[in-house]
Protein backbone atom coordinates (compact mmCIF):
# COMPACT_ATOMS: atom_id res chain seq x y z
CA UNK A 1 0.00 0.00 0.00
CA UNK A 2 1.81 3.60 -1.04
CA UNK A 3 1.84 6.18 1.56
CA UNK A 4 -0.09 9.39 0.98
CA UNK A 5 1.50 12.33 -0.90
CA UNK A 6 1.02 14.24 2.38
CA UNK A 7 4.08 13.33 3.23
CA UNK A 8 4.16 16.14 6.67
CA UNK A 9 1.07 14.56 8.10
CA UNK A 10 0.68 11.39 6.60
CA UNK A 11 2.87 9.87 9.68
CA UNK A 12 1.00 11.45 12.09
CA UNK A 13 -2.39 10.11 11.04
CA UNK A 14 0.00 6.43 10.81
CA UNK A 15 0.84 6.50 14.50
CA UNK A 16 -2.27 7.42 15.78
CA UNK A 17 -3.70 4.24 14.14
CA UNK A 18 -1.23 2.20 15.45
CA UNK A 19 -1.47 3.24 18.59
CA UNK A 20 -5.72 1.45 18.14
CA UNK A 21 -3.25 -1.79 17.70
CA UNK A 22 -0.50 -0.99 19.73
CA UNK A 23 -0.26 -3.35 23.24
CA UNK A 24 2.67 -1.12 24.21
CA UNK A 25 3.19 1.69 26.12
CA UNK A 26 3.39 4.98 23.56
CA UNK A 27 6.50 6.42 24.03
CA UNK A 28 6.19 10.37 23.96
CA UNK A 29 6.75 11.50 20.04
CA UNK A 30 8.99 14.36 20.55
CA UNK A 31 9.57 16.93 17.23
CA UNK A 32 13.18 17.11 16.25
CA UNK A 33 15.10 20.26 15.97
CA UNK A 34 14.90 21.73 12.60
CA UNK A 35 18.24 23.01 11.36
CA UNK A 36 19.67 23.25 14.55
CA UNK A 37 23.01 21.57 13.41
CA UNK A 38 24.55 24.39 13.60
CA UNK A 39 24.06 25.27 17.16
CA UNK A 40 24.50 21.35 17.70
CA UNK A 41 21.03 21.64 19.71
CA UNK A 42 19.72 18.72 17.42
CA UNK A 43 21.72 16.22 19.64
CA UNK A 44 21.30 15.29 23.20
CA UNK A 45 24.70 13.34 24.68
CA UNK A 46 24.33 10.22 26.02
CA UNK A 47 26.92 7.44 26.87
CA UNK A 48 29.93 8.32 26.82
CA UNK A 49 32.26 5.43 24.97
CA UNK A 50 35.84 5.77 24.78
CA UNK A 51 37.75 6.15 21.24
CA UNK A 52 40.63 4.39 20.84
CA UNK A 53 43.83 5.72 18.83
CA UNK A 54 42.95 4.80 15.49
CA UNK A 55 46.83 3.43 14.33
CA UNK A 56 45.44 1.59 11.54
CA UNK A 57 48.64 2.27 9.36
CA UNK A 58 52.15 2.64 11.13
CA UNK A 59 52.51 5.95 9.97
CA UNK A 60 49.09 7.94 10.09
CA UNK A 61 47.54 8.55 12.82
CA UNK A 62 43.92 8.91 11.94
CA UNK A 63 42.29 11.10 14.16
CA UNK A 64 39.96 13.86 13.42
CA UNK A 65 39.54 17.19 15.55
CA UNK A 66 37.46 19.93 15.42
CA UNK A 67 35.90 21.92 12.34
CA UNK A 68 33.82 24.71 11.22
CA UNK A 69 30.49 23.12 10.00
CA UNK A 70 29.70 26.47 8.51
CA UNK A 71 32.97 26.53 6.47
CA UNK A 72 32.73 23.12 6.04
CA UNK A 73 29.22 23.65 4.49
CA UNK A 74 30.41 26.44 2.14
CA UNK A 75 33.00 24.04 0.75
CA UNK A 76 30.85 21.14 0.13
CA UNK A 77 28.69 23.09 -1.88
CA UNK A 78 31.17 24.44 -3.97
CA UNK A 79 32.64 21.24 -4.38
CA UNK A 80 29.81 19.37 -5.63
CA UNK A 81 29.81 20.53 -8.73
CA UNK A 82 33.09 18.39 -9.65
CA UNK A 83 31.68 15.17 -8.56
CA UNK A 84 28.20 15.47 -7.12
CA UNK A 85 26.97 14.53 -3.39
CA UNK A 86 28.93 11.67 -2.13
CA UNK A 87 32.26 13.08 -3.55
CA UNK A 88 31.38 17.25 -2.18
CA UNK A 89 30.48 15.47 1.53
CA UNK A 90 33.44 13.31 2.03
CA UNK A 91 35.88 15.84 0.11
CA UNK A 92 34.63 18.83 2.11
CA UNK A 93 35.21 16.94 5.34
CA UNK A 94 38.66 15.88 4.11
CA UNK A 95 40.00 18.53 3.10
CA UNK A 96 39.14 20.96 5.87
CA UNK A 97 40.63 18.55 8.18
CA UNK A 98 44.18 18.58 5.93
CA UNK A 99 44.25 22.12 6.65
CA UNK A 100 43.53 22.09 10.23
CA UNK A 101 46.09 19.34 11.22
CA UNK A 102 48.54 20.04 8.88
CA UNK A 103 51.08 21.65 11.71
CA UNK A 104 49.63 19.45 14.66
CA UNK A 105 49.58 16.04 12.61
CA UNK A 106 51.53 16.38 9.28
CA UNK A 107 51.38 13.06 8.44
CA UNK A 108 47.14 12.84 8.43
CA UNK A 109 47.19 15.93 6.16
CA UNK A 110 49.42 14.65 3.72
CA UNK A 111 47.54 11.32 4.03
CA UNK A 112 44.52 13.28 3.52
CA UNK A 113 45.40 15.60 0.83
CA UNK A 114 47.22 12.70 -1.15
CA UNK A 115 43.66 10.46 -0.70
CA UNK A 116 41.75 9.54 -4.35
CA UNK A 117 38.91 11.62 -3.37
CA UNK A 118 37.74 11.07 -6.81
CA UNK A 119 36.32 7.89 -6.09
CA UNK A 120 33.64 8.77 -4.24
CA UNK A 121 32.53 10.20 -7.21
CA UNK A 122 30.35 6.92 -7.67
CA UNK A 123 28.20 7.34 -5.49
CA UNK A 124 26.33 10.20 -6.95
CA UNK A 125 22.33 10.19 -7.42
CA UNK A 126 22.26 7.12 -4.78
CA UNK A 127 25.04 4.86 -5.93
CA UNK A 128 25.85 5.38 -9.62
CA UNK A 129 21.93 7.01 -10.52
CA UNK A 130 20.12 4.03 -8.46
CA UNK A 131 18.41 6.47 -6.64
CA UNK A 132 19.26 4.50 -2.84
CA UNK A 133 21.20 5.61 -0.37
CA UNK A 134 21.71 9.40 -0.26
CA UNK A 135 25.41 10.27 -1.54
CA UNK A 136 25.23 12.87 0.59
CA UNK A 137 25.23 10.71 3.69
CA UNK A 138 27.39 7.43 1.89
CA UNK A 139 30.20 10.71 2.00
CA UNK A 140 30.00 11.41 5.42
CA UNK A 141 30.11 8.18 6.77
CA UNK A 142 32.93 7.68 4.26
CA UNK A 143 34.42 10.51 6.20
CA UNK A 144 33.40 8.69 10.17
CA UNK A 145 34.78 5.68 8.87
CA UNK A 146 38.17 7.08 8.40
CA UNK A 147 38.37 8.76 11.78
CA UNK A 148 36.71 6.13 13.88
CA UNK A 149 37.60 2.93 13.80
CA UNK A 150 34.47 0.79 16.23
CA UNK A 151 31.96 -0.14 13.73
CA UNK A 152 29.09 0.40 16.65
CA UNK A 153 30.66 3.91 17.05
CA UNK A 154 29.96 4.82 13.34
CA UNK A 155 26.76 3.14 13.20
CA UNK A 156 25.68 5.40 16.53
CA UNK A 157 26.58 8.42 14.72
CA UNK A 158 25.12 7.45 11.19
CA UNK A 159 22.13 6.66 12.60
CA UNK A 160 22.23 10.11 14.44
CA UNK A 161 22.84 11.57 10.99
CA UNK A 162 20.18 9.84 9.39
CA UNK A 163 17.89 10.75 11.83
CA UNK A 164 18.69 14.21 11.52
CA UNK A 165 18.33 13.81 7.01
CA UNK A 166 14.80 11.83 7.81
CA UNK A 167 13.05 15.01 9.63
CA UNK A 168 14.79 18.02 8.95
CA UNK A 169 13.13 20.26 6.92
CA UNK A 170 16.08 20.72 4.30
CA UNK A 171 17.67 22.35 2.68
CA UNK A 172 18.91 24.90 5.14
CA UNK A 173 22.30 26.13 3.23
CA UNK A 174 22.05 29.06 2.05
CA UNK A 175 24.46 30.18 -0.56
CA UNK A 176 25.37 33.71 -1.35
CA UNK A 177 23.79 35.51 -4.85
CA UNK A 178 22.07 32.35 -5.56
CA UNK A 179 19.65 32.62 -8.21
CA UNK A 180 18.08 29.76 -7.51
CA UNK A 181 15.52 31.17 -4.61
CA UNK A 182 13.53 30.87 -3.09
CA UNK A 183 14.35 27.47 -2.11
CA UNK A 184 11.85 25.01 -1.30
CA UNK A 185 12.50 23.23 1.66
CA UNK A 186 11.02 19.61 2.74
CA UNK A 187 10.70 16.57 4.92
CA UNK A 188 12.56 13.56 3.14
CA UNK A 189 11.44 11.57 5.46
CA UNK A 190 13.71 9.00 4.03
CA UNK A 191 17.58 8.42 3.13
CA UNK A 192 16.96 7.47 0.08
CA UNK A 193 18.18 9.49 -2.59
CA UNK A 194 14.94 8.56 -4.99
CA UNK A 195 12.27 8.78 -1.90
CA UNK A 196 13.91 12.36 -0.70
CA UNK A 197 14.44 13.93 -4.20
CA UNK A 198 10.91 12.75 -4.72
CA UNK A 199 9.78 15.07 -1.62
CA UNK A 200 11.15 18.10 -2.81
CA UNK A 201 10.06 18.02 -6.36
CA UNK A 202 6.31 17.63 -5.04
CA UNK A 203 6.50 20.14 -2.46
CA UNK A 204 8.64 22.59 -4.89
CA UNK A 205 6.85 21.82 -8.62
CA UNK A 206 10.60 21.15 -9.92
CA UNK A 207 11.40 18.13 -12.49
CA UNK A 208 14.30 15.78 -10.99
CA UNK A 209 16.76 17.03 -13.87
CA UNK A 210 15.83 20.32 -13.58
CA UNK A 211 18.72 22.90 -12.33
CA UNK A 212 16.81 23.88 -9.30
CA UNK A 213 16.65 20.15 -7.79
CA UNK A 214 20.72 20.45 -8.42
CA UNK A 215 21.20 23.25 -6.61
CA UNK A 216 18.63 21.79 -3.96
CA UNK A 217 21.32 18.54 -3.75
CA UNK A 218 23.98 21.19 -3.77
CA UNK A 219 22.32 22.57 -0.40
CA UNK A 220 21.74 19.37 1.24
CA UNK A 221 24.76 17.90 0.48
CA UNK A 222 26.38 21.29 3.06
CA UNK A 223 23.53 20.17 5.52
CA UNK A 224 24.77 16.64 5.86
CA UNK A 225 28.61 17.76 5.95
CA UNK A 226 27.76 20.33 8.38
CA UNK A 227 25.39 18.17 10.88
CA UNK A 228 28.55 15.37 10.38
CA UNK A 229 31.18 17.73 11.18
CA UNK A 230 28.87 18.94 13.72
CA UNK A 231 28.52 15.05 15.13
CA UNK A 232 32.34 14.65 14.80
CA UNK A 233 33.23 17.99 16.79
CA UNK A 234 31.16 16.22 19.62
CA UNK A 235 32.98 12.78 18.95
CA UNK A 236 36.48 15.26 19.47
CA UNK A 237 35.04 16.76 22.52
CA UNK A 238 33.78 14.02 24.50
CA UNK A 239 33.68 10.59 22.82
CA UNK A 240 30.23 10.33 23.08
CA UNK A 241 27.49 8.76 20.77
CA UNK A 242 23.86 9.82 21.22
CA UNK A 243 21.99 6.58 21.74
CA UNK A 244 18.30 7.94 22.88
CA UNK A 245 17.07 8.38 19.26
CA UNK A 246 14.21 6.72 20.56
CA UNK A 247 11.71 9.64 20.44
CA UNK A 248 12.13 8.79 16.41
CA UNK A 249 8.53 8.26 15.86
CA UNK A 250 8.80 4.30 13.90
CA UNK A 251 10.67 2.79 16.93
CA UNK A 252 7.11 1.87 18.18
CA UNK A 253 7.61 -0.02 14.35
CA UNK A 254 10.54 -1.57 15.43
CA UNK A 255 9.59 -2.48 18.75
CA UNK A 256 7.51 -4.88 17.18
CA UNK A 257 9.61 -5.26 13.94
CA UNK A 258 13.04 -4.90 15.12
CA UNK A 259 15.37 -7.84 16.70
CA UNK A 260 13.30 -8.12 19.99
CA UNK A 261 9.68 -7.32 18.74
CA UNK A 262 6.60 -9.82 18.54
CA UNK A 263 6.30 -9.19 14.47
CA UNK A 264 7.41 -10.40 11.76
CA UNK A 265 11.51 -9.09 12.09
CA UNK A 266 12.88 -6.91 9.87
CA UNK A 267 16.40 -5.54 9.96
CA UNK A 268 16.27 -2.01 9.20
CA UNK A 269 16.60 1.49 10.32
CA UNK A 270 15.14 3.62 7.95
CA UNK A 271 11.92 5.36 8.74
CA UNK A 272 9.31 3.01 7.64
CA UNK A 273 6.25 5.63 6.66
CA UNK A 274 7.59 6.26 3.14
CA UNK A 275 6.62 2.91 2.45
CA UNK A 276 4.28 1.13 4.80
CA UNK A 277 0.95 2.62 5.84
CA UNK A 278 -0.74 0.79 8.89
CA UNK A 279 -2.88 -0.69 6.00
CA UNK A 280 -0.50 -3.50 5.72
CA UNK A 281 -2.09 -4.71 9.13
CA UNK A 282 -5.40 -5.16 7.69
CA UNK A 283 -5.19 -6.88 4.68
C1 LIG B 1 1.87 -3.83 18.41
C2 LIG B 1 2.83 -4.42 17.56
C3 LIG B 1 3.00 -3.80 16.17
C4 LIG B 1 3.30 -2.49 15.85
C5 LIG B 1 3.47 -1.32 16.79
C6 LIG B 1 3.46 -2.45 14.44
N1 LIG B 1 3.25 -3.68 13.90
FE1 LIG B 1 3.39 -4.19 11.94
N2 LIG B 1 2.63 -6.00 12.35
C7 LIG B 1 2.44 -6.52 13.61
C8 LIG B 1 1.92 -7.86 13.50
C9 LIG B 1 1.62 -8.78 14.66
C10 LIG B 1 1.77 -8.11 12.10
C11 LIG B 1 1.22 -9.37 11.44
C12 LIG B 1 2.32 -10.14 10.80
C13 LIG B 1 3.45 -10.35 11.76
O1 LIG B 1 3.43 -11.28 12.59
O2 LIG B 1 4.40 -9.54 11.68
C14 LIG B 1 2.24 -6.94 11.42
C15 LIG B 1 2.34 -6.79 10.04
C16 LIG B 1 3.03 -5.79 9.39
C17 LIG B 1 3.33 -5.73 7.98
C18 LIG B 1 2.88 -6.71 6.96
C19 LIG B 1 3.73 -7.89 6.96
C20 LIG B 1 3.18 -8.88 5.97
O3 LIG B 1 3.95 -9.32 5.12
O4 LIG B 1 1.99 -9.20 6.08
C21 LIG B 1 4.02 -4.58 7.76
C22 LIG B 1 4.57 -4.09 6.43
C23 LIG B 1 4.13 -3.91 9.02
N3 LIG B 1 3.54 -4.66 9.99
C24 LIG B 1 4.74 -2.67 9.19
C25 LIG B 1 4.62 -1.92 10.35
C26 LIG B 1 4.97 -0.53 10.45
C27 LIG B 1 5.56 0.30 9.35
C28 LIG B 1 4.68 -0.14 11.73
C29 LIG B 1 4.83 1.25 12.32
C30 LIG B 1 4.11 2.31 11.62
C31 LIG B 1 4.18 -1.29 12.43
N4 LIG B 1 4.13 -2.34 11.56
C32 LIG B 1 3.81 -1.30 13.74
C33 LIG B 1 2.69 -5.88 14.80
C34 LIG B 1 2.94 -4.53 14.92
C1 LIG C 1 12.22 1.92 1.04
C2 LIG C 1 10.99 1.23 1.33
C3 LIG C 1 10.88 0.52 2.66
C4 LIG C 1 11.16 1.01 3.91
C5 LIG C 1 11.73 2.35 4.30
C6 LIG C 1 10.77 -0.03 4.83
N1 LIG C 1 10.27 -1.08 4.15
FE1 LIG C 1 9.49 -2.77 4.96
N2 LIG C 1 9.34 -3.57 3.14
C7 LIG C 1 9.54 -2.92 1.95
C8 LIG C 1 9.32 -3.82 0.84
C9 LIG C 1 9.42 -3.47 -0.64
C10 LIG C 1 8.97 -5.07 1.43
C11 LIG C 1 8.65 -6.35 0.73
C12 LIG C 1 7.18 -6.31 0.46
C13 LIG C 1 6.72 -7.59 -0.19
O1 LIG C 1 7.51 -8.23 -0.86
O2 LIG C 1 5.56 -7.89 0.03
C14 LIG C 1 8.98 -4.87 2.87
C15 LIG C 1 8.64 -5.83 3.81
C16 LIG C 1 8.38 -5.57 5.14
C17 LIG C 1 7.77 -6.50 6.07
C18 LIG C 1 7.31 -7.89 5.78
C19 LIG C 1 8.47 -8.84 5.92
C20 LIG C 1 8.12 -10.26 5.64
O3 LIG C 1 8.96 -11.12 5.93
O4 LIG C 1 7.02 -10.51 5.13
C21 LIG C 1 7.71 -5.88 7.29
C22 LIG C 1 7.15 -6.42 8.58
C23 LIG C 1 8.28 -4.57 7.11
N3 LIG C 1 8.70 -4.42 5.79
C24 LIG C 1 8.42 -3.64 8.11
C25 LIG C 1 9.14 -2.47 7.97
C26 LIG C 1 9.44 -1.59 9.07
C27 LIG C 1 9.04 -1.81 10.51
C28 LIG C 1 10.15 -0.55 8.54
C29 LIG C 1 10.74 0.63 9.28
C30 LIG C 1 11.60 0.34 10.39
C31 LIG C 1 10.27 -0.78 7.10
N4 LIG C 1 9.66 -1.95 6.81
C32 LIG C 1 10.88 0.09 6.22
C33 LIG C 1 9.90 -1.60 1.80
C34 LIG C 1 10.32 -0.79 2.82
Amino acid sequence: MLPSTEFDTSFQELCDRMKKISRRKAIGATGLAVGAYLSGKFMPTAGASSQVANNESEHVEWKHVKLDPEKVAARAYELYSEGSCMYASFKSICSSMAEAVVDSNPSLSKALRDFPCHMMKYGHSGLGGQGSLCGALNGAGAAFGLFIKEKSTVDALLAELCSFYESAKLPVFKPENSKFEPMTQAISRSVLCHVSQTAWCRRSGQSPFSDFRSDRCKRLTADVAAMAVNILNRYADNATVNNNLKEKEYQRCLDCHGQNGEGIKVSTKMNCAPCHTMEDHYE
